[in-house]
């Protein structure tokens, strides 16, 4: 047991995704002044990088259509990463103008996802990120890539870890301060994790370079967190509430929750710095706008033992 124990970090790094990557994905649309009360709410648990929101086409994510209303209007904490996604110049034009910090660029580790999701190949999306992040270092701005489908693709199939490093490379040559490899649509498997987390390592690709983005489709995801664990990964995406899919990815559910990694770090004895009952109020919010989507179990579990607690206890 000790052995199982033993590589594992003493502190991890939770990037929150629920008002991008969940919300991006919701039918019913949030009001911009819910979305903003539900972002400083996941900050005063004690989140301190999130995504807020992206400035994509509005006709590709309507559901975040309202960004420049958004972003401006959050109450900023110090010492809190918020970051923006931006697919290319004119996201980011919309970024500085709304006083970013922090931009998350995204292209994929297969042709046909790319293309389904940017609507530009590997490598244009490549050559449009290395413009785009030359600018935005020359901003001041952090820039943290994302690598879709770096565990298997909704068109293609298999994605094999030689793919993942080949993006994942190009992408910090392009000046890329961080990367998220990310399980798009809940396929992986810890095999794979071992895999993929191997071929950064060998390509010289560190564990202090990214984070890893699962989602629990087909409910794996927090298997592949503790792998991913007890091989030093230190950094994660996840979503309060569980929330999340993305729209572009057909069938693909919500990310690993937010909830269920807090409970599992906290009993393996690793700190986040977040509060997982403020946490919960984070996600009991949001609930009550979108019923039927905060799936997380641990939050369901603590809801429903609040609830047999007797009044004044
Ligand atoms: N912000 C606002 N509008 C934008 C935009 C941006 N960053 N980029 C493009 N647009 C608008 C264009 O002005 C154009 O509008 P029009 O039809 O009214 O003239 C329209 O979107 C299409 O622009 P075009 O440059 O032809 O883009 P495209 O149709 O090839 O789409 C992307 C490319 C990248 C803009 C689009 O696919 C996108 O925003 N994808 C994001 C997907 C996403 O967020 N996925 C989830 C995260 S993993
Ligand atoms: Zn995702």
């Amino acid at each position: 047991m000790s052995n199982l124990l033993n590589a594992l970090p003493p502190a991890v790094q939770l990037c929150e995704v629920g008002p991008r990557d969940g919300l991006q994905n919701e039918a019913l649309t949030v009001d911009a002044a819910d979305k903003v009360r539900y972002i400083e709410l996941l900050v005063d648990a004690g989140v301190t990088s999130i995504e807020v929101t992206s400035f994509v086409s509005p006709k590709a994510v309507p559901q975040l259509a309202d960004a420049d209303t958004v972003f401006p209007a959050i109450r900023k904490r110090e010492g809190v990463r918020y970051i923006v996604l931006v697919p290319n110049e004119r996201g980011l034009e919309r970024a500085i103008a709304a006083g970013v910090r922090d931009i998350g660029v995204f292209t994929a580790a297969s042709e046909a996802f790319a293309q389904r999701n940017i609507r530009m190949s590997i490598d244009d999306s490549l050559a449009t990120f290395g413009r785009v992040i030359t600018r935005a270092k020359r901003e001041g701005m952090r820039v943290r890539a994302s690598v879709s489908t770096a565990f298997g693709c909704p068109f293609e199939g298999d994605v094999t870890p030689a793919a993942v490093v080949d993006v994942a490379q190009r992408l910090l040559d392009a000046g890329a301060d961080f990367l998220s490899i990310a399980d798009t649509i809940g396929v992986a498997t810890p095999n794979q994790v071992v895999a993929v987390v191997g071929a950064l390592r060998d390509a010289g690709i560190g564990l202090d370079r990214y984070a890893l983005h699962f989602h629990d489709t087909r409910g794996m995801a927090l298997a592949n967190v503790l792998t991913a664990l007890q091989l030093g990964v230190r950094e994660f995406d996840s979503s309060a509430g569980g929330l999340g899919g993305c729209p572009f990815a057909p069938g693909a559910t919500g990310n690993v929750a937010t909830e269920d990694v807090l409970f599992l770090l906290s009993r393996l004895g690793i700190a986040t710095g977040i509060d997982l009952d403020r946490l919960r109020i984070a996600s009991r919010f949001i609930g009550s706008t979108l019923p039927g989507r905060v799936v997380s179990r641990t939050f369901t579990a603590l809801e429903a033992a609040d609830e047999r607690r007797p009044v004044g206890a």
